[in-house]
Parts: structure tokens; C-alpha cells; sequence
């Protein structure tokens, strides 16, 4: 944690990042935002895979959807999956406020039930972001694989659950779910992965 508070201190003030936890702290929504050095990261992999559209799981309001649209070149659209319309009405107005209003498609819903919409539809992405409720994880993860581009990225947050997931007393279904997500991420022979420790553990892979 000191490391971490060190590092994020290197980096300046960010004042529209700063104004989406002011207004999420304001609106009584849950205050957990990916952390900001994998919101960095994802602002960084997505300057450099370039994808024309990335598929986020999990809303909430509208932090990584900024850092998602802020690497992405201008015909890029980020399509957001949330549950709760009053947390996607908050990312849609943040997101606005940023500056990437027009390049936001916001769908509200089961994000599971958004996923078989997706696929249905014939949607395919190159760049994924899951961060919504961990039990889901897995099945988030076949989706993702389901709907990708070749070469796609998949970054999921939150892998270690607080230190929960490497605790054998736990066993309860988000700690299986995401035992079973990271299992995938490292062996599945259809992705490249690794797992990055940091804060709450973020996993990425690429779709060969
Ligand atoms: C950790 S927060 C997302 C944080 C966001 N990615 C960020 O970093 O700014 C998880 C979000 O997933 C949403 N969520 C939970 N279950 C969901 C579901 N079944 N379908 C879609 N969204 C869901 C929650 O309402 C919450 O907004």
C-alpha cells in the first residue's frame, strides 16, 4: 500500500478523474473505481493495441470508461455495460463531462444478458475491461473470448479479492469464481495471460 501511495503520488492532479470520485462519493455510490495505476495501464495498453471498440463490464461511474477513451483514437467507441441505470446515468455524465460523450455507447442491464444481446447482434471488440461482480467472472470471460478480435486484450480487475482469493479458509463463490477466472487466464490455450499483483490484482490476456 505505501509503494503504491508513493508511485500514485508521482503523477499530478487529474482534474477529471478527481471530479468522477468527488461526484461518486457525492451521489453515495460505492467508492471503488479501478485504482489509479491500472487506470493509467489502461489508458496506456489502449494507446498502444489501438482498438477500434472496447466492451466495458462494470460502469459504475464512468472512472475507467475515461481512462479506456482516453487512449483511444478518435473513431474508437467504448460500448459499457452497467446494471444499475443510476450508476450509468452518473458515467454517462461524467464521461461527458471529460469530453467523450459522442463516443460512448451505455447499455443498461444484466451485463449477461447484454453480453448474449452483443453476440447475437454480431458485435465484435478488441480490447475488453471486466470489473463487475466476481462471480460472474468466468462466464464474463468466455463471453469476452466469444466476442473478441483476433489479438484482442482482456484486462480484468480485482483477481485477488483483497487477499481472499489465495485464503484457503474462503470458499465462497466470488473467491471459486475468481480462482477459476485466474486458473483460465494462465492455462487456457486460446489466450496469453499474465497476472499483475498490484493493488487488487489485475489480470490481462490476449485472444490468439
Ligand atoms: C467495481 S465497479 C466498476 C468500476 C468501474 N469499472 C471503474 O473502475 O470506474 C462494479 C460495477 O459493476 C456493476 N455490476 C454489478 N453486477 C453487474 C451485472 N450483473 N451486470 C452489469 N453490471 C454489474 C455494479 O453496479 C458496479 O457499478
Amino acid at each position: 500500500m505505501e509503494i503504491e501511495a508513493y508511485l500514485d503520488s508521482l503523477y499530478g492532479s487529474d482534474p477529471d478523474l478527481e471530479r468522477v470520485l468527488e461526484d461518486i462519493r457525492g451521489r453515495g455510490m460505492p467508492e471503488i473505481s479501478v485504482a489509479p495505476g491500472y487506470g493509467r495501464l489502461l489508458t496506456l495498453l489502449v494507446s498502444l493495441t489501438r482498438p477500434r471498440a472496447v466492451l466495458e463490464i462494470g460502469a459504475l461511474g464512468g472512472y475507467s470508461g475515461i481512462c479506456l477513451l482516453r487512449g483511444m483514437t478518435a473513431d474508437g467507441t467504448l460500448t459499457s455495460l452497467e446494471l444499475r441505470e443510476e450508476y450509468a446515468a452518473a458515467a454517462r455524465a461524467n464521461v461527458a463531462a471529460a469530453g467523450y460523450g459522442d463516443r460512448l455507447e451505455s447499455v443498461v442491464g444484466d451485463a449477461s444478458d447484454s453480453l448474449k444481446r452483443l453476440a447475437e447482434e454480431g458485435r465484435r471488440f478488441d480490447f475488453f475491461f471486466i470489473d463487475a461482480d466476481k462471480e460472474s467472472y468466468p462466464h464474463y470471460l468466455e463471453q469476452a473470448i466469444r466476442l473478441a478480435n483476433p489479438r484482442a486484450v482482456i484486462a480484468a480487475d480485482n483477481t485477488l479479492l483483497h487477499g481472499r482469493t489465495i485464503d484457503a479458509d474462503k470458499v465462497g463463490p466470488s473467491v471459486l469464481a475468481m480462482r477459476e477466472f485466474n486458473r483460465v487466464i494462465a492455462q487456457d490455450a486460446r489466450l496469453t495471460g499474465v497476472h499483475l499483483p498490484s493493488y487488487d490484482g489485475l489480470a490481462l490476456a490476449m485472444v490468439k
